[in-house]
């Protein structure tokens, strides 16, 4: 089975992700891609010595070139750990029910657009919640509103900063994110 794994940031999923995979034969992190020439996941992807490409938005909406990369290296899978743009519906089309991502909320509250990384942690620490955790769901071209594929919680204490909750949800994350991904693999 084929992974690719897009990432706009610091990529501590995809290497996670990568390490989980990486004594499994049957499993191969094909690709990882960024939008961003500095993301820390390219320096990641190095060591892990996954082939990383770097693409910009004009590539990514107006050609085929990204689809047509994934479809030529047989990718089973797309991954979307900390990817922040929007997922062109050709891309949605190419790939039924084959891209996930993670958002580090309990979705359908603190999703959508905008609603990623710090800002998140700060609207559920100003909410007053009391859980904050992780939702795993399918990808349609509408942020956030794909079918949910798993969901884990952590308590969240009125001493938390949105720092504190970012650190027990990046927690669930690492631990969920490569099971969920090798049972769907799997299924
Ligand atoms: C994670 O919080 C993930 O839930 C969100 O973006 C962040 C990615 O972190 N989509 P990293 O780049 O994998 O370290």
């Amino acid at each position: 089975k084929r992974i690719a794994i897009f990432a706009s940031g610091s990529g501590s999923n995809a290497e996670k992700i990568a390490e989980h995979f990486a004594s499994d034969s049957q499993v191969d992190i094909s690709l990882i891609l960024t939008n961003n020439p500095q993301a820390g996941v390219i320096a990641r992807a190095r060591r892990l010595h996954v082939p990383v490409v770097v693409f910009d938005r004009t590539t990514f909406y107006e050609s085929a070139r990204i689809v047509e990369l994934l479809q030529g290296q047989a990718i089973d899978l797309v991954v979307l750990a900390g990817f922040m743009m929007l997922i062109p519906e050709s891309m949605v089309q190419a790939f039924p029910n084959k891209i996930v991502n993670i958002h580090p909320a309990l979705l359908p509250k603190y999703g959508g657009k905008g609603m990623y990384g710090h800002f998140v942690h700060e609207a559920v620490v100003a909410a007053q919640e009391t859980e904050s955790g992780i939702t795993i769901h399918y990808v349609n071209e509408r942020y956030d509103e794909g079918a949910i594929i798993f969901q884990a919680s952590c308590p969240v204490v009125a001493t938390d900063t949105p720092e504190d909750v970012a650190k027990k949800v990046q927690v669930l994350e690492h631990k969920h994110f490569p099971e969920v991904v090798g049972q769907l693999l799997n299924s």
